[in-house]
């Protein structure tokens, strides 16, 4: 592996461990999705064996799913959890941890490179704490900057709300599948089209009111004023925490 990528995996590592060690008995968490995550995952997997920790999670993605199982961290579904005895302000996750592919100073996020943001902005937005894990890679001054604009559309809408992304000076792409002979499909058995701003986006906040707004689209990785905590992990093992 080059260096690059061991610094990477590194602060990764060092992120996910320190959203584990966040984490109290009795709690109710959001299991992102992601290689940052993976290691939070492995971690509270290790508490639970080693410390009796006693937590449950909703996972963001089937693949979310399959290692909290590999790891031993027990699982809860949305039915689980009783929405219909908790109050609509109430809170019924108490803390909900995912990894980033953006984050501004504003702690608005880029979501979705693997395609699980509709899933992942459920989640987040019945935890009381969303917990952001990052390594410094994804610091950016501007959302789109950086990475395009996951937005999941179903697939007959594809042409309707690529015409309607671009009236929205975005130039957009449909993400396609490793061996690029089909378009990604996600856990919906949806599309998923990448929308690139040339020069990032200056008020991200209507960008994304815009597009929930358009016929055909399920979501859309803005994560906007959802984020409470960043953890920030670094190639020596060391946190920030914003
Ligand atoms: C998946 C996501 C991920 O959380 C995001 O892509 C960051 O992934 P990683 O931790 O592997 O860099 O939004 O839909």
């Amino acid at each position: 592996m080059d260096n690059a990528k061991t610094d990477a995996n590194a602060a990764k590592r060092a992120a996910g461990e320190a959203a584990a060690a966040l984490v109290e008995s009795g709690m109710r968490l959001g299991l992102g999705t992601g290689s940052t995550t993976a290691y939070a995952i492995e971690a509270l997997g290790r508490r639970v064996r080693e410390e009796g920790l006693d937590i449950a999670g909703v996972p963001t993605s089937f693949a979310a799913e399959r290692l909290a199982r590999q790891h031993g961290v027990p699982l809860l579904s949305l039915d689980d959890l009783g929405l219909d005895t908790i109050a609509p302000e109430a809170h019924a996750l108490d803390l909900a941890m995912d990894g980033a592919d953006e984050v501004s100073p504003s702690f608005d996020l880029t979501k979705g490179r693997g395609a699980a943001q509709v899933r992942e902005k459920v989640v987040a937005a019945l935890a009381a704490r969303f917990v952001v894990l990052i390594d410094p890679s994804k610091d950016v001054d501007r959302l789109g900057s950086r990475m395009p604009i996951p937005v999941e559309v179903l697939p007959m809408a594809e042409p309707a709300v690529s015409r309607s992304l671009r009236g929205l000076g975005a130039e957009p792409t449909l993400r396609m599948g490793q061996s690029k002979d089909g378009p990604v499909v996600t856990d919906q058995g949806l599309w998923v089209l990448d929308a690139h701003f040339a020069d990032g986006i200056a008020d991200p906040e209507p960008l994304a009111t815009a597009i929930d707004g358009l016929p055909g689209v399920l979501g859309h990785g803005l994560f906007i004023g959802m984020t409470s905590d960043v953890l920030v992990g670094l190639p020596d093992g060391s946190v920030e925490h914003r």
